[in-house]
């Protein structure tokens, strides 16, 4: 087909999947096993997908191993860390499927870490309780030492090369394609080695494309992290759930922003303000330093602002770990030494590390239902399924994580998830039949690179996203209040003009790296957009939502979903399922740690 002048090849597949981490390589895995054809498309080598860069482990109550675990003890604390707005058809879901998930990914040869008696290593992670939160401290996240998503990728993509999935390593794809029926029949995409733009015609398209870190200056997420999915997503008049919940990881790298995993405290680690105190015991006296996410990093913030942080500017805490030892340091987080010797220039067997809150996960993403399927809303109010379109993993809202994400729950939310959308394909579309989608659908989801090639002189991306991610940083952070956030949108909307004089100085083919940060950021600002005005609409505190002027959690008002369009940047509101299948439902409480 020929388009604005260029050749566009096309391709037929009965499935494409959109990114190439955890969850798009195990939906991918089952799809192939199943013998209709899968293409992973992927902007980097799948094994350089963020995944790879999850350090503590993937957290399920292995009740056989453990038999004073149980996994509505699991459900329980989500729920829970979710500040009761998970869904939880979706955590029941989770959690009751996670062993088996688990277990299947040990038989793929996964190399978990032991403990003598040969079971799965499982270790301490933040707000894991045993009997309904009485209990004192379960020890449940998997291990493989501290470089699980390593080990969980490289195994995925092993078993995808043995089922025979056809991989398209280095294209970027650009946006969904309607097909004659309306819903959507394929992908717009590029090589991005030599320029070739192409569609890729199939049934069902699965959006796994990660998380939006990236659109924070600093973060704990791959330059990668891009939140490409939820660019198409919005492009398409389709909503996103629960912008406004981004999770600050207590311990980034202080300087650098490097994870430095959870499992330093699961381990025995703790954290201390300039005063040599360890302070969580003060704020969360059960959990301590294993207090859920939230909570932790508002007490870091919360220390630093009452002039005990360290270092010369006083804006960190110390997490200490040496007192574990260096056999323990060296066999259980070995990563996390070698990061901090190379981008601190601290050994931990020594010293303590730097660290302070830096935006880690995003909660919020595209709604599904539990088989992926995305949803938006009819005029009533009521779901309605995009016909063809799936979306797993950190790009999406099914909602297993809520208002707050438990560590090691994003591991797990990978594997049950892409396999559910897995096995809904391969049921639904066994029979299908070939796509037919119009020169005009192609053409349209095709516009913004076509428009970006035409540029002659303008604004510089680099400029306009160093500016956009410094926004979100200073007025969308762990604590907010409406006049800074009205501060904040007044700036994105300075951005927004700007970005219509986005110029493209390098039309080049090959390599286009200045193409690609370019689409890249234009799916950045949007979701930036979408986080503010959902931040701004939620008039509580809750979970990672910290707001000033708005202290309590109201579920008389939000003990729901938010759900943001980009038309007219509106904010409804969703409900919360409270229907699980096998326990009665968790009615919110109080949240104490
Ligand atoms: O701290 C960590 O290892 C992070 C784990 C997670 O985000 O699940």
């Amino acid at each position: 087909m020929d388009l604005n002048g260029q050749n566009i090849s096309e391709k037929n597949f009965d499935v494409v999947i959109v990114g190439g981490g955890g969850s798009g390589l195990r939906a991918s895995l089952e799809i192939s096993k199943s013998g209709l054809s899968v293409a992973v498309v992927s902007k980097v080598f799948p094994t350089r997908s963020h995944t790879v860069a999850a350090q503590g482990g993937i957290t399920c109550a292995i009740a056989s191993a453990d038999p004073d675990d149980d996994w509505r003890w699991h459900m329980f604390d989500t729920v829970k860390g979710s500040d009761y707005i998970g869904d939880q058809n979706a955590i029941e879901y989770m959690c009751s499927e996670g062993p088996d998930a688990v277990f299947e990914l040990e038989h793929m040869g996964l190399p978990f870490s032991r403990f003598e008696n040969g079971r799965i290593y499982q270790r301490p992670f933040g707000g894991q309780s045993k009997e309904f939160g009485e209990g004192g401290q379960a020890a449940r996240t998997c291990a493989a030492a501290d470089r699980t998503g390593h080990a969980l990728l490289h195994t995925l993509y092993q078993a995808n090369l043995k089922a025979g999935t056809k991989f398209f390593n280095e294209w970027f794809a650009v946006n969904l394609i309607k097909n004659t029926e309306g819903s959507v029949g394929g992908v717009s995409c590029f090589d991005m080695e030599t320029g070739e733009l192409s569609i890729i015609k199939c049934n069902a398209v699965v959006l796994a494309t990660g998380g939006a870190g990236q659109v924070y200056e600093q973060n704990t997420t791959s330059l990668i992290c891009t939140g490409d999915g939820l660019g198409m997503v919005l492009r398409n008049d389709l909503p996103l759930q629960d912008m406004e919940m981004w999770q600050f990881h207590p311990t980034g790298l202080y300087g650098n922003g490097s994870l430095m995993t959870e499992g330093c405290r699961g381990e025995g680690g703790y954290l201390i303000n300039s005063e040599g105190e360890r302070f969580m015991p003060t704020y969360a006296p059960k959990a301590k330093d294993l207090a859920s996410r939230d909570v932790v990093s508002r007490c870091i913030v919360q220390e630093i602002l009452a002039g005990r942080g360290c270092g010369p500017k006083k804006d960190h805490v110390l997490l200490k770990i040496d007192h574990l030892g260096e056999e323990a340091i060296k066999r259980k987080l070995p990563e996390i030494r070698e990061i901090s010797m190379t981008f601190a220039n601290v050994d931990p067997i020594n010293e303590a590390i730097p660290v302070v809150p830096t935006c880690h996960y995003m909660m919020g993403g595209i709604p599904t239902n539990i088989h992926g399927q995305v949803l938006t809303q009819d005029q009533n109010g009521a779901d309605k399924i995009i016909d063809g379109l799936y979306s797993i993993g950190e790009a999406a809202n099914v909602s297993v994580h809520g208002a707050n994400r438990l560590g090691g729950n994003s591991l797990l939310d990978l594997v049950v998830f892409g396999r559910a959308a897995g096995r809904h394909i391969n049921e639904k579309y066994k029979d299908s039949g070939r796509q037919n989608l119009p020169k005009s659908e192609v053409e349209n989801s095709l516009e913004v690179t076509f428009k970006l090639n035409e540029t002659k002189d303008g604004e510089n991306v680099f400029d306009l996203k160093a500016e956009m991610q410094n926004i979100m940083q200073s007025y969308f952070g762990v604590y907010r209040n409406k006049a800074l956030m009205e501060k904040g949108i007044n700036k994105l909307n300075e951005v927004t003009e700007k970005t219509k004089k986005l110029h493209l100085r390098d039309k080049s083919n090959q390599f286009n790296s200045e193409r690609v940060e370019a689409l890249e950021y234009l799916n950045m600002l949007d979701i930036a957009k979408a986080t503010a005005f959902s931040a701004l609409a939620r008039e509580e505190s809750r979970g990672a939502h910290a707001r000033e002027d708005f202290p309590e959690r109201d579920d008389q008002n939000w003990l729901c979903h938010s759900l943001f369009f980009s038309n007219n940047n509106e904010v409804k509101k969703r409900e919360v399922n409270f229907k699980p299948q096998q326990v009665e439902s968790f009615k919110p409480k109080a949240r104490v740690y």
